[in-house]
């Protein structure tokens, strides 16, 4: 494990994505019922930033082409994306978000 300082948990909300670059990771950041999620910021259909999208129960939207995205598992849940996106291990300490992109 290697955790890496992400963002401020006051960052986070429940209806959007926080977008933050990981060294080259593009990576969105999620609230979901009261737990941080990370997540690729980008689509796995065509380029396009998630944090662009639209955001509820525990499900992602792309911008471009409104492809969904489980949050928790990266599955993608409906056409036209496939593939799921990379999800990867989030936690908080003393308010402070931190992720795992190993
Ligand atoms: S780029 Fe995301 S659904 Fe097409």
């Amino acid at each position: 494990m290697a955790w890496t300082v992400a963002a401020k948990l006051s960052d986070l909300s429940e209806d959007s994505a926080f977008a933050v670059e990981l060294g080259k990771t593009s990576v969105a950041l999620y609230l979901v019922e009261g737990e941080v999620y990370a997540t690729s910021n980008i689509c796995t259909h065509e380029f396009a930033l998630l944090s662009d999208g639209f955001v509820e129960d525990g499900f992602v939207e792309c911008p471009l082409h409104q492809a969904r995205f489980d949050i928790i598992s990266g599955r993608a849940l409906c056409a036209p994306a496939n593939e799921p996106i990379a999800t990867y291990p989030a936690k908080v300490e003393n308010g402070v978000v931190l992720v795992d992109i190993q």
